[in-house]
């Protein structure tokens, strides 16, 4: 993949040589007793950060997300999700295999929910309803476009939460992108939530690696949880290393992937048959539709791939762009006049 431009998704970022450095000189120990000095500083960093009494190092977004649905619910619970959040669409079904919980999908705008839609969705108490428990957000919202939940909301949210014993998690695997482009920092929004995932592994270079943050008694019982999903891992420092480095050194210039989208999507708006709102873009997702054009997003890919450029076709007509760390401001002029190639412009 080293001759593409790869736009199909922020994970497909790579370790720079400073961080490898940094990998290279971790130093290690057993992180499931615990003896793992640069885990242990992660671990720390990140709940510093995030506002949070206690975190734990698990291996992805995905495990940090069903690790926090399973610890805070009951078979049989019900949780309030929105209908194209990530753990419902693209964690492979693991809410009902491994927690046992049913959701109850609400539609938002872009992904974000209002604290209206969910308090009708809430079950009163009867022994006909499944038990409402959990509430869960997605603040970067992926398939939202990017989109960015707006810190009120996500307060108003939690009150209501709060007000019927609920509780809140929030699939941070993007907080940093909207800290960055609001300048609201990752525990103002995570103090909203009981517990919040991020990721490390998305377009901060790191190779693997997400955390999950919250009280010390529900991190407890994450704990017993990840080693029974079998996520325990023994001298994990090694990657660890890469986090604590990505966290210091890759989470400001995350204003550059936002530029960028911006940019591109720009320049996406003038070409023939792309409808597209580069309003709608405020992080470092795009996501448009080509259904004037006449092409699929299939033929689309391939044509963009033919001239050296990787997109991701997440519908009959839709694609998704995702800016990040491995792609430089002229890697995205390079991949507008390939797009200008294949579909001209208006
Ligand atoms: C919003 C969101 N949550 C969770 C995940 C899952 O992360 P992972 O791929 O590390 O399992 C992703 C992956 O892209 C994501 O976009």
């Amino acid at each position: 993949m080293k001759d593409f431009i790869d736009l199909r998704s922020d994970t497909v970022t790579k370790p720079t040589p400073p961080m490898r450095k940094a990998m290279a000189e971790a130093e290690v120990g057993d992180d499931v007793f615990g003896e793992d000095p640069t885990v242990n500083a992660l671990q720390e960093k990140v709940a510093q950060l995030l506002g949070k009494e206690t975190a734990i190092f698990v291996p992805s977004g995905t495990m940090a997300n069903q690790l926090a649905i399973k610890s805070h619910t009951q078979p049989g619970d019900e949780v309030i999700i929105e209908a194209t959040s990530h753990p419902y669409n693209f964690e492979g079904g693991a809410g009902a295999a491994l927690s046992g919980v049913q959701f109850y999908c609400l539609k938002g705008l872009r992904g974000i929910l209002d604290a209206s839609q969910i308090e009708e969705a809430i079950r009163s108490e009867d022994h006909h309803f499944p038990v409402t428990r959990l509430i869960c957000l997605e603040n970067t919202h992926n398939r939202g476009g990017g989109s960015i939940y707006p810190i009120e909301k996500i307060a108003e949210i939690y009150r209501l939460a709060k007000s019927k014993g609920l509780l809140i998690h929030l699939d941070g695997a993007r907080l940093w992108n909207a800290s960055v482009a609001t300048g609201i920092k990752p525990h103002e929004y995570a103090q909203w939530a009981d517990s919040v995932s991020v990721c490390l592994s998305k377009g901060l270079g790191a190779p693997i690696g997400s955390i999950v943050a919250g009280s010390k008694t529900f991190i407890d019982r994450v704990h017993r949880f990840r080693k029974m999903f079998g996520g325990g891992m023994r001298q994990v420092g090694i990657i660890a290393a890469a986090g604590i480095y990505a966290l210091d050194h890759h989470i400001e210039r995350l204003g550059e992937d936002h530029q960028n989208a911006k940019h591109l999507a720009l320049g996406l708006k003038e070409l023939k048959g792309v409808s597209i709102d580069p309003d709608q873009v405020e992080t470092n997702i795009i996501i448009f539709n080509i259904a004037d054009t006449g092409m699929t997003a299939f033929q689309m890919t391939e044509a963009m791939k033919k001239k050296g450029v990787l997109i991701h076709p997440i519908g009959k007509t839709q694609i998704r762009l995702v800016t990040h760390l491995d792609a430089s401001s002229e890697d995205i002029e390079k991949a507008l006049k390939a797009f200008e190639k294949v579909l001209s412009r208006k």
